[in-house]
């Protein structure tokens, strides 16, 4: 058993990650996104697998193949994105790397909008439901529940006020501002926030920051099993 747990430290345990943008259509033809490339969260899907757990990645659209021994839900919207989420719950450990639309068109049009035939179309938007504030609020609440952060600007303060607010149990807080060009890049530069207290990781490939973060998500169980 020691040696399954050295070799296999997610081993009978179920994951959930959610990854990937979501799109938000306007109209049939045209959509609301953002510049997530699904890495980060694909690679610690493929990591929580290799370390032996079930798990369930819940995906927007990205231009990844599907992490091996995965099994991969994939969604367009973000109401889409978490009745998917609810849907495989109860999970020991929720990982939310997804970048979700906070808002989309308060009304999707069944045509497309047609230009030149009056003024410029107004957008109103609503906001979308908060996934990660959703499952860490809500029951069966997942042993673990950690969220990501991506700020462009003061990194670590912005991503304590979200740990509280949203009630996850660790920040993944990284800088995609100006520079670091991380959205969309093969490395990332995290801090891991707890109420303990923030970690700095150097820069990293996301499949090492992904296995670091599953290992030790991996002790944090481990800890808390009676
Ligand atoms: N998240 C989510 N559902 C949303 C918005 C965010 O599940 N509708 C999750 C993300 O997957 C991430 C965390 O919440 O794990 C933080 O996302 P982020 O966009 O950084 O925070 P927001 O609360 O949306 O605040 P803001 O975008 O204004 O910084
Ligand atoms: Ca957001």
């Amino acid at each position: 058993a020691a040696r399954k747990l050295a070799l296999l430290p997610l081993a009978g345990k179920r994951v959930l990650v959610t990854s990937g943008p979501t799109h938000e259509p306007i109209d049939p033809v045209r959509y609301i996104a953002n510049r997530s490339s699904g890495k980060q969260g694909h690679a610690i899907a493929a990591a929580a697998a290799e370390a032996g757990a079930e798990v369930i990645l819940v995906s927007g659209p990205v231009n990844l193949p599907d992490p091996p021994g995965v099994r991969v839900r994939r969604v367009s919207t973000a109401r889409e994105m978490l009745a998917a989420v609810l849907e495989n719950l109860p999970v020991d450990l929720a990982i939310f790397a997804a970048a979700v639309a906070d808002w989309r068109a308060a009304e999707e049009a069944d045509a497309k909008i047609k230009k030149g035939k009056g003024p410029v179309p107004q957008l109103s938007l609503v906001e979308n439901p908060d996934i990660l504030a959703t499952v860490a609020k809500g029951s069966p609440r997942p042993r673990l529940v950690v969220g990501f952060a991506a700020e462009t600007d003061t990194v670590l303060e912005h991503a304590r006020a979200k740990l509280a607010r949203k009630g996850c149990d660790w920040i993944v807080a990284n800088d995609v501002g100006k520079g670091t060009g991380v959205m969309g890049g093969g490395s990332n530069t995290v801090h891991l926030i707890s109420e303990e207290g923030i970690e700095s990781w150097p820069t990293m490939d996301k499949s090492e920051v992904a296995r670091r973060l599953v290992a030790r998500a991996a002790e944090r169980l481990r800890e808390d099993t009676p």
